[in-house]
């Protein structure tokens, strides 16, 4: 009775600690070139959706622009992880060394472009300047981390 008790309890535990890992193993079998192509197409993304974040806010359209913002914010969040150590370099990237020397300093300005959008979600109907809190809550963040972070292009 007590040995069958036991076996089942490191049954549970081990289908714990495999749900556990999947999400883990499953993040680090993607392929080098697969998490490159996967940040430059989030970036991409991200550029895309913040002009028409700019075009909706000019047009008073902030229901649908603080949507947008919000989606920005979780695809900076989720660009954290794409900068593994072994993707430094190859498959086209833009990427600086200075990233991975500064990983701290790097990640802290991811979040805070992030936290930027939800911020400018949150002033962009009560300020009257809608043209200075997007350049200074979601444009000026691009550039303070392209001009340290990534290759001239
Ligand atoms: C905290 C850093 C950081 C922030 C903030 C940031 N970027 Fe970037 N961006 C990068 C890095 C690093 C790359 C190079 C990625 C690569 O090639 O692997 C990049 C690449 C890009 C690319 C090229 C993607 C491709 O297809 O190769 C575009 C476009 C871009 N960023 C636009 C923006 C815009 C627009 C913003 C602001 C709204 C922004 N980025 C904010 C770091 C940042």
């Amino acid at each position: 009775m007590k040995s069958q008790y036991i076996i089942n309890l490191s049954r549970i535990t081990l289908v714990f600690i495999m749900l556990f890992l999947f999400p883990i193993s499953a993040y680090s079998e993607l392929s080098v070139e697969e998490i490159i192509k996967g940040r430059q197409a989030i970036f991409s993304k991200n550029y895309k959706t913040a002009k028409r974040v700019q075009a909706l806010s000019s047009k008073g359209d902030f229901d649908k622009a603080k949507n947008l913002m919000l989606e920005m914010s979780e695809n900076y969040k989720s660009l954290i992880k794409y900068f593994p150590d072994n993707t430094k370099e190859g498959f086209g990237t833009e990427a600086l060394p200075s990233i991975w020397e500064n990983k701290d300093e790097f990640n802290n300005l991811m979040t805070k472009a992030s936290n930027n959008m939800i911020k400018l979600s949150e002033v962009i109907d009560q300020t009257d300047n809608v043209q200075g809190a997007i350049k200074s809550l979601m444009w000026s963040n691009c550039k303070a981390c392209h001009s340290k972070f990534r290759e001239e292009h």
